[in-house]
């Protein structure tokens, strides 16, 4: 079968001045094309270690990370990475902001900036092109680190707890927004959140870690239908399997 990302028997080691820290140990997981993938664990679990790994910014100590099949190598065009903090230049626009990989991409300038306008139009800020990061809210900001992960068309989305610095109400917007957005571009999702109600809401699968070192103890089935919609919140399956989820959580 193939996958947009494999993770097999990966453990990670951090070497740091108090000794060695075991980040991750014997995970094994798969997002597989098109799915949507929410990795779900109390905070210090490796999850973030787990996206590094799939982005290349590090290597795995032990184990294999694959990307369709092939070993990472780097920083790479098929993946598209936003952070919890969209780390926007103040001094660039918000255009600008959305160009600013594609000289490390080599993306030719013209499709490249077509390119940008379009994604800023897919996430609704088209008319705040030429507007300075300040001027935006942190939902907006976060919206335009969006558009930039989105511009080199990457095939695999790695998203580490986007929205958790935003406010309830642009939470829930840009959640709708991001399955708007996976289900028009038919992307692969690799989407890291302690919140459990994100993950049902989003995934297609919902695979918790342990605490560290982290490794997948479920991978559970999210067989909700789509879209879904602000009502899903209330819906009878919505909150059982949000609800299984919780029981791994209860000492948190
Ligand atoms: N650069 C680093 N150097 C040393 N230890 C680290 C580093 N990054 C993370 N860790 C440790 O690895 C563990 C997992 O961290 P992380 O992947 O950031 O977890 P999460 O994203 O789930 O909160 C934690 O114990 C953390 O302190
Ligand atoms: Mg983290």
């Amino acid at each position: 079968m193939s996958a947009a990302l494999t993770l097999r028997g990966v453990g990670l080691t951090y070497a740091t001045r108090r000794g060695e820290i075991d980040a991750l140990s014997g995970v094994d997981l798969q997002v597989g094309d098109g799915e949507f993938v929410a990795l779900l664990g109390p905070s210090g679990c490796g999850k973030s270690t787990v996206l590094k790994l799939a982005a290349g910014l590090m290597s795995a100590t032990t184990g294999e990370v694959l990307l369709a099949d092939k070993p990472v190598n780097g920083p790479g065009r098929q993946a598209g990475v936003v952070f919890q903090k969209p780390n926007l230049l103040p001094w660039k626009t918000v255009l600008e902001n959305v160009l600013l990989p594609a000289r490390t991409l080599r993306l030719p300038a013209a499709p490249a900036k077509a390119r940008a306008l379009e994604m800023l139009e897919l996430v609704g800020l088209a008319q705040f092109a030429a507007d300075y990061p300040y001027e935006l809210s942190g939902g907006m900001q976060q919206r335009v680190g969006i558009a930039r992960m989105l511009l080199h068309d990457p095939h695999l989305l790695l998203m580490d707890e986007p929205f958790a610095a935003l406010d309830a109400l642009s939470r829930e917007a840009l959640t709708l927004e991001l399955q708007r957005i996976w289900s028009a571009q038919r992307k692969s999702v690799l989407f890291i959140t302690h919140s459990i109600q994100e993950a049902v809401f989003l995934a297609d699968r919902v695979l918790v870690m342990s605490p560290g070192p982290g490794r997948i103890i479920e991978a559970l089935p999210i067989p909700l239908a789509r879209p879904r919609t602000p009502e899903t919140l209330a819906d009878a399956d919505f909150l059982a399997l949000c609800q299984h989820l919780r029981r791994y959580f209860s000492h948190a």
